[in-house]
């Protein structure tokens, strides 16, 4: 008796196990959107200097939330390949692709979004996060 108790106990902890293993997996596999904090503070600091310069003149910040509600489902790595292809509209891809980086997340800032501990990075993680409308 003792052992087959042992033996459901075993059973348990292994189907917790892979229980356990099951759901991280799936939380792994979630894609994120840019609700869940993911580019920084330091990010935004940054990106504000930057879309001062290079993009005020020509945007207020009322300007994205049409567009991040057109962009709504989209990889946020489109939202930053569109912005580095066109954009400053009188001199596009003139600034450093760590900028554009930076001026997507004060957008997103500037937009309600909340910053985090993972930094947004076009080689990394953009493809994965996707655009909700604000
Ligand atoms: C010289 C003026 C000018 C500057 C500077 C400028 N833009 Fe634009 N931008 C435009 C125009 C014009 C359009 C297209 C017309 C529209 O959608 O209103 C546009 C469109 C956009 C769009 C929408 C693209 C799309 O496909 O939906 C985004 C996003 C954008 N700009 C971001 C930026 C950012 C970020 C910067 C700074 C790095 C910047 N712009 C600098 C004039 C400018």
């Amino acid at each position: 008796m003792s052992l087959s108790i042992l033996t459901r106990t075993k059973a348990m902890f292994a189907a917790s196990l892979v229980f356990g293993l099951m759901s991280s997996q799936s939380a792994l596999a979630e894609t994120r959107t840019i609700n869940d904090g993911v580019f920084t503070q330091a990010q935004v600091d940054a990106g504000k200097t930057t879309y001062d310069t290079a993009c005020k003149t020509c945007h207020d910040m009322r300007f994205y939330r049409d567009a991040l509600k057109s962009w709504d489902g989209q990889p946020v790595l489109w939202m930053w390949e569109t912005i580095l292809g066109t954009m400053p509209a009188d001199n596009p891809g003139s600034l450093m692709l760590e900028e554009y980086t930076d001026v997507v997340a004060y957008i997103l800032s500037e937009n309600g979004f909340p910053t985090g501990e993972s930094a947004l990075d076009p080689d990394g993680n953009m493809a994965d996060i996707t655009i909700v409308a604000p």
